[in-house]
């Protein structure tokens, strides 16, 4: 039975795959650290998704610690929220092959990772197929109420709500549905080309960019070519959208109201840009460079959050074994 419990959980995963960008940081992270005052808070760093893309140890290892020390020095407050590592926790595995053992092949090939590789007739192995399922053993391993992440990822809540109704159905009332949390403002955050932000295209901005390659990416952001004095629409043009990211509310209402008159060039939209970024990321920016410093105090984060984590998590397999019988002994 799920527990009967008005503690609200909320629970998201990021992958160490590189820096993380602004998209990473609008379309998720900000989601991370605003809920972690209401929610029981789980998030971690996704290792063992990683793994699909990279195969360097070195760089795995590096990523990941990096990743740890971004999320601390972005605002994830330990006191609040559980940090931990994807492969710290062991039970969410096992989990992962009990609802392997019920997920329809025709669900997997229509998520968008395995479809889109197989589209470019690249060869797609087992752990990107199945990556759906180990996504959602992530999430129903701590009976996860709402899970943030940006809107390229509601397809992967949605595999998870199907796997755990249908485990529901046949094994009696076992896990929490989860619901993905969306924010509408920046589910996709676009990059310097005006396509969807993401490592994968080459068009990202880091957050912990160094500012003067920060501002030379900024700088080279594509703009089309209308003459200046044309005014132009603000909602349909994507260095506006960035804009809008990091500006407060009458910032953003002074510059719209500039694209609906015309007369101004993207240069100066461009610099304004790169300033407010700047400023907004700066105390992170500091904080970033101390925790880089205390490795003891990042390692003891993450060990006391895979405590934490484990204990969920191993509660709720323990369930799952009894409903399904694995615990042959109970
Ligand atoms: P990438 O596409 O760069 O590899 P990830 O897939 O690792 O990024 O995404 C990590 C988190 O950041 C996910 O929750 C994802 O939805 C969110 N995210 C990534 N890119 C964007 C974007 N451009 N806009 C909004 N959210 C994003
Ligand atoms: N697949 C997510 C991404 O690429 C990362 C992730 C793994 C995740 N497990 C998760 C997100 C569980 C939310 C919940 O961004």
């Amino acid at each position: 039975m799920t527990p009967m419990s008005d503690v609200q959980r909320v629970l998201s995963g990021i992958q160490p795959t590189g820096r993380f960008h602004w998209g990473n940081y609008f379309g998720a992270i900000r989601q991370y650290i605003a809920l972690q005052d209401q929610y029981e808070a789980y998030y971690f760093i996704a290792n063992l998704h990683a793994l699909t893309t990279i195969r360097n140890a070195e760089e795995l290892r590096r990523n990941t610690l990096d990743a740890a020390i971004d999320l601390l020095a972005l605002g994830l407050d330990p006191d609040k929220a559980a940090l931990f590592v994807h492969s710290d926790v062991p039970e969410v595995t096992e989990l992962c092959w009990i609802l392997m053992t019920g997920t329809p092949l025709g669900l997997l090939e229509r998520c968008h990772a395995y479809k889109e590789k197989k589209a470019k007739g690249l060869t797609a192995d087992a752990g990107l197929f199945t990556y759906p399922v180990l996504m959602a053993a992530d999430i129903l391993a701590y009976d996860s109420h709402l899970v943030p992440v940006g809107e390229d990822q509601v397809q992967h809540i949605e595999v998870t709500r199907d796997l755990a109704r249908s485990f529901n159905h046949h094994f009696g009332e076992t896990f929490t549905m989860p619901k993905a949390h969306v924010l509408d403002t920046s589910a996709r955050v676009p990059g310097t080309d005006g396509e969807k932000m993401s490592k994968s295209y080459g068009n990202t901005i880091e957050i912990f960019e160094d500012p003067k390659s920060m501002r030379k990416k900024v700088m080279r952001i594509q703009t089309d070519s209308r003459p200046m004095e044309e005014p132009k629409d603000p909602q349909t043009d994507h260095l506006f959208q960035l804009y809008s990211l990091f500006a407060s509310d009458s910032e953003r209402e002074a510059m719209a109201a500039t694209y609906r008159k015309g007369g101004f060039g993207y240069g100066m939209v461009k610099k304004s840009l790169a300033d407010l970024a700047e400023a907004y990321f700066a105390t992170a920016r500091q904080r970033r460079a101390e925790l880089a410093e205390d490795r003891d105090y990042v390692l003891g984060v993450l060990e006391e959050g895979t405590k934490k984590a484990r204990a969920k998590a191993g509660d709720v397999l323990g369930r799952v074994r009894r409903a399904c019988g694995v615990a042959w002994h109970a």
